[in-house]
């Protein structure tokens, strides 16, 4: 399939992608590197994230993996600093490290409910914060991956609910506090992406995944070069001019289908 942008549209730029040892972050940091870009990448497990960069090293790629946890503020900020200090600069980051699992509030613990809500939002807050004083700014470009259960409430989901509805406002805070300093931030919203660890969670059986798919007005999951693309994009100078931005990647899938079972006899 052709590729819509320029082989080395992220020449000369540094990407620092959280959560990415595996799924649609990793995708992500994968397609920056095809791309031109020099990647950073960080997770919990040291020896998943140096596996992931050795995919990028591996076919060419500057990569360097580092393990972090974005719960803890001083490991997210040792991270930034070390990537610093290795490639000079920092230029786009994508704040994507989640945690999920299906249970309903009742059968969630305090503990439960937070470390869902410490990953996903307060872990934002502290990849955000702790990346700006290392932006190459102005032109940097900051991007949160969010989930539609930021808007559209969820059974057994009220925890990243929460946590995702806060990433889209925190996004739109930070676009109105930086976007004088020239620092763009968006999220990306996917929907339901193929062969991914969310997806597994949340849809683990062909039954619930025909479901979903006949909800979907695409009728298809996406891939993660869909949202690879979508960050691609707002990576670039063509996305100069969009900031406080959560951009739906989902097929239409937030679309609904209200009514559709009854218009199918029609
Ligand atoms: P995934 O493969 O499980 O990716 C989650 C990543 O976060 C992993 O690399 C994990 O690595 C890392 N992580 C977890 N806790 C962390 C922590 N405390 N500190 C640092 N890294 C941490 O899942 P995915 O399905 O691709 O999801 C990726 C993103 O897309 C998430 O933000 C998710 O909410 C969003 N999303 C996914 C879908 C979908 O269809 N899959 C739809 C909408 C939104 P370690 O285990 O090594 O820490
Ligand atoms: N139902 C109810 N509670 C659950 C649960 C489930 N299925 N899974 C975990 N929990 C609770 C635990 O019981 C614990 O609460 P407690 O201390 O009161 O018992 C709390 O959540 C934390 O669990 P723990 O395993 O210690 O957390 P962790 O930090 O090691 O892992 C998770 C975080 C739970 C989110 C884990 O699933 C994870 O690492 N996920 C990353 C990958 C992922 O979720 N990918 C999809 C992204 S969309």
């Amino acid at each position: 399939m052709q590729d819509a942008f320029k082989e080395k549209v992220l020449a000369g730029k540094v990407a620092f992608i959280a959560g990415a040892s595996s799924g649609i972050n990793l995708g992500i940091a994968q397609h920056f590197a095809r791309h031109g870009a020099k990647v950073a990448i960080i997770s919990r497990s040291a020896e998943k994230i140096a596996a992931a960069a050795k995919t990028m090293t591996d076919e060419g790629h500057e990569a360097l993996g580092i393990a972090a946890d974005v719960r803890n503020f001083d490991s997210v900020d040792a991270a930034f600093k070390a990537v610093h200090d290795k490639f000079g600069k920092i230029d786009v980051v994508v704040s994507g490290a989640a945690g999920n699992f299906v249970a309903p509030a009742l059968g969630m613990s305090s503990n439960g409910f937070k470390t869902v809500v410490d990953i996903d939002l307060v872990g934002t807050f502290h990849v955000l914060r702790a990346s700006f004083q290392y932006l190459n700014r102005p032109g940097a470009s900051l991007i949160s991956i969010t989930a539609p259960q930021a808007v559209n409430p969820s059974l057994f989901q009220a925890h990243v609910c929460a946590a995702k509805a806060g990433i889209n406002m925190l996004t739109k805070c930070l676009a109105m506090e930086w976007g004088p300093a020239g620092v763009r931030v968006n999220a990306i919203s996917p929907g339901p992406i193929a062969e991914t660890e969310g997806m597994l969670r949340l849809a683990g059986s062909p039954e619930a995944e025909k479901a979903i798919k006949a909800r979907i007005a695409l009728r298809d999951y996406g891939t993660k070069t869909d949202i690879a693309d979508t960050a691609l994009f707002l990576s670039t100078h063509n996305a100069k001019y969009i900031t406080g931005s959560i951009i739906d990647c989902d097929g239409g899938s937030k679309l609904g289908d209200a009514g559709a079972d009854a218009l199918a006899g029609n």
